[in-house]
């Protein structure tokens, strides 16, 4: 399906990060299990605790800096360089395919082509509360009190971390783009996302409801796993290069985990 597609969105979520040892949301050892999204991640909980939110975006930069982009972050950069017509999108704030993308593109290549369209922002890009202008941030933030709250340069605003936050709409441009290649794709592959996320998941509903093939990489079942016409039940950093990296292979020599569904 892949090497026949002329035109693929690929919508990644939290668990093409699990293997670099970014936590996910939902699953056993889920963000979600431990603390309360509607008392970090909302913008009345900036509003009421600027501290304790910068402190739990501080805690996961710090987490996210010491992980490295895994095989399957890679395979799909480098398929996104080897082959026009690849979209990646995702619901990922931690930068990964972007680290990816500069690492498969090499120091003289031009990464472009597999950057991903960031649905959800990044917690390595900050945006003025006040100008509203955004930058790239890396910096270890330590956060004990106000005063270690970090301001705009240009206006002095309270910065905030560019990412969505519950009750807040997606980034127009970045949204409206990846349901458009969605619509457009022949083929769609939705890799460790638990698809209940809207509208992020309105990807992979729409490419499937305009007719592409949906290949699903998930450890669990998922709301999509009964549409798609293929579903692999592995690892993604042990099933997306092996899939993605597959092109020219004859058709059923990858046996192993596919399952068929048939097609829905
Ligand atoms: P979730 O934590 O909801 O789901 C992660 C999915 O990855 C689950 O379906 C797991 O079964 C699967 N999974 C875990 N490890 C895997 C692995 N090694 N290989 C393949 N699959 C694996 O994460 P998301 O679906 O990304 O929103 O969550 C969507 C949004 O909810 C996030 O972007 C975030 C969160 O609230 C915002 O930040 C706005």
């Amino acid at each position: 399906m892949i090497a026949g597609a002329e035109r693929i969105v690929v919508l990644t979520g939290a668990g093409i990060s699990a293997e670099s040892g970014v936590p996910t949301f939902r699953g056993e050892d889920g963000l979600w299990r431990r603390y309360r999204p509607e008392e970090l991640a909302t913008p009345e909980a900036f509003r009421r605790d600027p501290v304790l939110v910068w402190q739990w975006y501080a805690w996961r930069r710090q987490v996210v800096s010491s992980c490295r982009p895994n095989a399957a972050h890679l395979a799909l950069a480098h398929l996104a360089l080897r082959r026009s017509g690849i979209c990646l999108v995702t619901q990922n704030v931690d930068g990964l395919h972007a680290e990816a993308a500069r690492e498969a593109a090499g120091v003289d290549g031009d990464p472009g082509p597999a950057l991903p369209v960031e649905l959800h922002g990044s917690i390595f890009r900050l945006r003025c509360t006040g100008c509203g202008c955004t930058f790239e941030d890396r910096s270890a933030l330590e956060i004990h009190g106000v005063e270690d709250l970090p301001g705009c340069g240009r206006c002095g605003a309270l910065l905030r971390p560019d990412v969505v936050w519950f009750g807040e709409a997606l980034p127009m441009r970045e949204l409206s783009l990846a349901l458009q290649r969605a619509a457009e794709a022949d083929a769609c592959l939705v890799v460790g996302t638990s698809a209940v996320v809207f509208p992020a998941a309105e990807v992979a509903f729409r490419a499937w409801s305009q007719g592409a093939r949906l290949i699903e990489v998930n450890l669990e079942e998922t709301p999509l796993s009964a549409r798609a016409h293929v579903v692999l039940r592995a690892p993604a950093a042990s099933v997306v290069p092996l899939i993605v990296g597959a092109e020219g292979l004859e058709s059923g020599a990858l046996g192993g985990p596919a399952a068929e569904n048939g097609g829905a």
